[in-house]
């Protein structure tokens, strides 16, 4: 009888749903699991235009129902913050991405664009004519580091916009997001975290300015609302998703009061009806780096109306409980997801996982380290 019992505990033990493979209804779209592939750049993009290659690596990466979060495209020519990233402001950059999103689509996938702007987090070379990058201020970022945190960087001091300059940002952001719904993408993510430009006007560790877009809580958020705006009136809210850091100070971006920031942003945020929110956990204390502190996204959670997405440092089992209990919606994968294309079939089987290769993760080669982690099957 004891022993009888004991096989039917573990039974049901390992019969217990496996959260992160269940259904989930985000606004009009139905997705079959909750591992959300996370926006990662891959500096494969040569002349900053989406390439062929990239069709089989998101295609790896797709479900039937599954969400991808595509990596970070420029929203304009000042945007760029590093070699071979995606623009999204040409008609060439649109016509490059077709076949990517459409390989994404054959597949069954639900697949976003993510509209970045880098600011100050740039440099001469990448910049028109080799002017410095535009930002909230004129402060550089002081960090030795790119954001990998290991790759050497000097960057320029910015320069700070002018505040009749900002309505031309917000509107590239507009167009950037047309552009993407008409490259077949299914909706736009704005990157507001890592400190590039919206977060070098939402932390006040940067943000020193005097204008109507610097001081208080609500003038630094001036800009990132009315990009949210003019993104939600282009496409509709409900395809648009937000993504912040507001624990986080990659880039040298920080802010005094991040637990009130976070609240801020999010309860104003619910006015415009967007689809998501997206937020990098406090503990990753750099991009890479997980250690555990005494914040917690639960407010921000517990705040916003929409899909609550999470990332930073996840893994099946803390991902089963963040959903559990009730932290999140959806889990966003990032360094897990590049090394296992096929990962919730992993996560399912409860399979090894092959490990990331970090010496790959921003070189040029558009197999190696890129499309070459195999399946499970041994497949590539
Ligand atoms: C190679 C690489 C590129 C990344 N590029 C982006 C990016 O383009 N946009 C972004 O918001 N975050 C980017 N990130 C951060 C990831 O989306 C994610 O937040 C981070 O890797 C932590 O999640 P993880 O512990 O699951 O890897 C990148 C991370 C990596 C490893």
């Amino acid at each position: 009888m004891a022993a009888e019992e004991e096989s039917s505990k573990t039974m049901e033990m390992e019969e217990s749903p496996m959260l992160l493979l269940t259904p989930y209804k985000m606004g009009k779209f139905d997705l079959s699991h909750r591992i959300v592939l996370a926006p990662l750049t891959r500096m494969r993009s040569y002349n900053f235009t989406a390439q062929p290659h990239a069709i089989l690596y998101y295609s790896q990466r797709t479900t039937k129902g599954g969400f991808l979060i595509g990596e970070a495209s420029a929203v304009s020519e000042t945007a760029i913050g590093g070699p071979n990233i995606p623009g999204i402001w040409t008609r060439e950059h649109v016509e490059a991405w077709k076949p990517v999103v459409h390989g994404v689509h054959q597949k069954g996938g639900i697949f976003f664009c993510q509209l970045w702007h880098a600011g100050r987090a740039s440099d001469y070379c990448f910049q028109p004519n080799g002017h410095p990058p535009i930002s909230s201020t004129d402060k550089p970022i002081k960090s030795k580091f790119h954001i990998d945190g290991t790759t050497p960087a000097a960057f320029p001091p910015p320069r700070r916009l002018l505040t009749e300059e900002i309505p031309q940002i917000v509107e590239d952001y507009r167009i950037a997001a047309r552009n993407a719904i008409e490259a077949g993408f299914d909706g736009v993510e704005i990157h507001g975290a890592n400190g590039y430009l919206i977060d070098q006007f939402l932390k006040d560790k940067v943000n020193d300015r005097t204008d109507t877009y610097g001081g208080s809580l609500e003038n630094r958020c001036r800009f990132l609302f009315e990009v949210v705006k003019a993104v939600a009136d282009e496409i509709g809210a409900y395809r648009v998703g937000i993504r912040l850091s507001p624990f986080a100070d990659y880039n040298d971006c920080a802010d005094s009061n991040p637990e009130a920031l976070g609240l801020y942003v999010v309860e104003s945020l619910n006015k415009f009806g967007i689809l998501y929110c997206h937020v990098i956990e406090p503990r990753m204390i750099t991009q890479f780096e997980a250690q555990p502190t005494g914040h917690s996204l639960l407010p921000m959670r517990k705040a916003f109306k929409g899909t609550f997405i999470v990332a930073g440092g996840y893994t099946r089992d803390n991902g089963n409980e963040v959903i559990a209990s009730g932290g999140a919606d959806l889990v966003a994968l990032g360094r897990w997801f590049l090394a296992n294309p096929d990962l919730p079939r992993r996560y399912e089987l409860n399979a090894a996982l092959n490990k990331y290769d970090r010496s790959t993760f921003y070189t040029f080669d558009p197999v190696v380290g890129y499309t070459d982690y195999p399946f499970l099957d041994g497949s590539k």
